[in-house]
């Protein structure tokens, strides 16, 4: 087996930051666990504009083409806002996952026990939570033709969107899916709008037909997209992995974020079709942005790139067993009280830096040996 390969993007703002404390880890898995990777590194954003007028080189994308993950740590910032949209910091990130046709958005909601009361449900009703919602990523309304504002020549105007899948497009993240669920709880949840839409219908009937010829051993059910809306938040527990389109994902993602807690502790993945080594195309990256607010302080908090590379161990590199290492890690991290500043109530002690954050997770790992 070729050594796998890793291609770093830290980007702007706080990226770099974050990124600093994955490096440790990556090394700490190398040095400790025999896990070597060829790590490559490269600008993105506003730092690859900066530096090439671009927000993502040619020669980067080509190598983010080659490597077996790339892992990314947040674009942007108020000295591009004022930038033509073509070379945008944003763009550089959209043009990855366009070209790398990443069409599967994980986003995993995990609550660590620690951090339970900062949820806005409940203890109970979130403590120990583990689920992960699939969203397709690229069709469905937000791309759908036809689409624009148009005259209804009488006077007024109509926008139009167009909610269009194909059943290639279901298939694909209906299998993405149901791999992910082999390597979970094994339980599907498939949510659209089939009574009362016909692309619902469809997508019903493409991913049934994906579970009955490809995976019948994985426990598959289907839920109006409302419907599950209320469930996540009155029993969220129910669900192991959780798959819709793009529209209703956008929304049932970022609730579910929410009930976790803090934007600092939240990763994700995006997956795209199987390389030829049998892994899909990813990009990994932390849910938040650059966070101009607290950039260069070392106030950031690093646990969201951190388990976004606990998800590249899982979901690239077929290494859960490490992956659950590096969590609980994390979440000794939690128990033994270390908190960056987001992580704690108005009126605390003081608060851990981005790096006490990451020493403190490597000692965790060393201490699980
Ligand atoms: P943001 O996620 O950067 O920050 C929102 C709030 O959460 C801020 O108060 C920030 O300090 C806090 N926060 C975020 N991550 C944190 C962390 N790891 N530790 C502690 N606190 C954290 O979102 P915002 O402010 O809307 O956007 C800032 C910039 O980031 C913009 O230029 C935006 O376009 C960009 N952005 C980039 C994303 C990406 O690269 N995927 C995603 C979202 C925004
Ligand atoms: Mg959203």
């Amino acid at each position: 087996m070729p050594t796998p390969s890793l291609l770093i993007l830290p980007g702007d703002g706080i990226g770099p930051e974050v990124m600093t404390e994955v490096r440790k880890v990556i090394d700490w898995f190398g040095a400790k666990r025999g896990l070597s990777f060829e790590v490559f590194e490269d600008l993105v954003g506003g730092a690859a504009y900066d530096a090439h007028g671009t927000p993502l080189t040619d020669e980067t994308m080509a190598k983010a083409q080659g490597v077996d993950a790339v892992l990314l740590g947040a674009v942007g910032g108020p000295a591009y806002d004022t930038l033509d949209f073509a070379v945008k910091p944003e763009r550089g990130l959209l043009r990855l996952r366009k070209e790398m046709d990443l069409f599967a958005n994980l986003r995993p909601a995990q609550c660590f026990d620690a951090l339970a009361d900062f949820s806005s449900l409940k203890r109970d009703v979130v403590a120990g939570l583990d689920i992960m919602i699939v969203r397709e990523l690229t069709s469905g309304i937000y791309f759908g033709e036809p689409r624009g504002i148009i005259d209804d020549n009488e006077g007024g105007r109509v926008g139009v969107n167009t909610q269009r899948y194909t059943t290639d497009e279901i298939r694909r993240v209906a299998r993405a899916a149901f791999e992910l669920a082999k390597k979970r709880g094994n339980r599907v949840c498939s949510m659209e709008k089939a009574n009362v839409m016909e692309s619902g219908i469809l997508w019903r009937e493409e991913v049934q037909w994906v579970h009955d010829n490809e995976y019948p051993e994985v426990e598959l059910s289907h839920m109006y997209a409302d419907a599950g809306a209320m469930q996540l938040v009155r029993a969220p527990k129910q669900f192991d992995v959780i798959v819709t389109d793009n529209l209703f994902g956008d929304l049932l993602s970022d609730a579910a974020a929410m009930l976790t807690g803090s934007l600092g502790m939240l990763p994700s993945a995006s997956l795209g079709a199987p390389m030829e080594n049998g892994r899909p195309k990813a990009l990994y990256e932390p849910v938040h942005g650059s966070a101009p607010d607290i950039a260069g302080q070392g106030k950031a908090n690093p646990s969201a790139c951190i388990l976004s590379f606990a998800m590249a161990l899982r979901y690239s590199f077929d290494r859960g067993d490490e992956a659950t290492r590096l969590e609980r890690a994390v979440e000794t991290v939690l128990a033994q009280g270390v908190r960056t500043a987001d992580l704690m109530q108005a009126e605390g002690g003081s608060p851990a830096s981005t790096s006490d954050m990451g020493d403190a997770v490597i000692a965790a790992l060393e201490a699980s040996l």
